[in-house]
């Protein structure tokens, strides 16, 4: 994005630039021409709707353009690719926790490889941070509670800075930290040092250990939904409101299910809020995409996967479009 927020920039500060230089130049001009002379009378001048138009309707077009760019550029920073790396992010007083969706984890450290977007999903388990990486020219703030996104395309290897830019306590101006961008062979390189599970096979795990797999049963309708191609797609609650089954609300319905309940389904689902940590919910979370999509994420396939989305794959390939309406705000 770097380059577009920068052209925008630059083009504000010409406007406003050219637009002051202007200012000044008429009013020394007038200051001169107008000046008091002896003998010579101030003569009243009338207003001038061509003037007065023309100051209304021409500064009306440039912020119209403004506005059109600016609108242009954040839909563009909001709305991260679909077939985008995903990154899980958990920020806590005061270090920046990553899991890549392959399983690795650092601390206050993001490898990625050069030319690939990747989607960063953030949340925090204590105060509000946020996740500013100057370079890239983007900025989230990191919630309590819930699941924010940003993204970005590095295009040149390096180590660029990472910071908190939301004053989060003692530590805040610690909270900092370094995006490695790695060519693509270096990137796959460091990936095979660390052996690893797929964030989404530990999260079949959790699946398993909480004893969620007695109600969600992947084989059947069992006393919870079956949660086999839910991601992604509208759900009906209870309440008659028709949600979206994004990351956001899979995070709610393991921490607070009593508030998304699902149409037909009784209230008795307890709350694992305290039960498992951030990391867990961010790994449950990719485990219910993961048998969700069509796509095995990152060749993170399960053996429900191959079940339920065999056929799909088979009539069409690796190629089949993921589910709209999976964009996290
Ligand atoms: Cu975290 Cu400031």
């Amino acid at each position: 994005m770097a380059g577009q927020v920068d052209a925008l920039y630059i083009f504000l500060l010409l406007v406003t630039g050219s637009m002051a230089v202007l200012v000044f130049a008429v009013l020394i001009f007038f200051a001169a021409r107008f000046r008091q002379r002896p003998g010579v009378r101030a003569e009243q001048i009338e207003g001038s709707n061509v003037l007065e138009i023309a100051w209304s309707v021409i500064p009306f077009g440039v912020f119209m353009v403004i506005f059109g760019w600016g609108a242009f550029v954040f839909f563009q920073e909001r709305t991260p690719p679909a077939d985008a790396t995903e990154v899980y992010v958990v920020a806590k007083q005061w270090m920046w926790k990553v899991e890549h969706a392959e399983g690795q984890r650092e601390i206050n450290e993001l490898h990625v490889p050069m030319g690939r977007d990747v989607k960063l999903i953030m949340t925090s388990q204590d105060v509000i941070h946020s996740f500013y990486i100057p370079a890239f020219r983007i900025k989230q703030d990191v919630l309590p509670g819930r699941y924010t996104v940003e993204w970005f395309h590095a295009t040149k290897p390096g180590v660029y800075h990472l910071f908190c830019a939301e004053y989060c306590g003692t530590q805040h101006s610690g909270m900092v930290g370094n995006i490695v961008v790695q060519a693509p062979a270096e990137y796959e390189a460091w990936m095979k040092g660390t052996s690893t599970n797929p964030l989404s096979e530990s999260g079949e795990k959790v699946f398993a250990e909480m004893g969620c797999s007695t109600c969600h049963r992947s084989d059947t309708q069992g006393r919870g939904p079956n949660l086999q191609g839910v991601f992604g797609h509208p759900v009906q609650l209870e309440d008659g409101r028709t949600v979206t089954a994004d990351e956001n609300y899979l995070r709610t319905s393991i921490l607070d299910p009593g508030s998304m309940r699902i149409k037909g389904f009784q209230p008795i689902m307890p709350t694992f809020q305290g039960l498992v940590n951030e990391e867990q919910v961010n790994q449950l979370v990719a485990y219910i995409k993961a048998i969700s999509l069509s796509q095995p994420v990152n060749g993170a396939q399960t053996s429900a996967d191959r079940a339920v989305m065999g056929d799909a794959m088979e009539n069409q390939g690796q190629t089949a479009p993921l589910p709209s309406g999976s964009k996290v705000q």
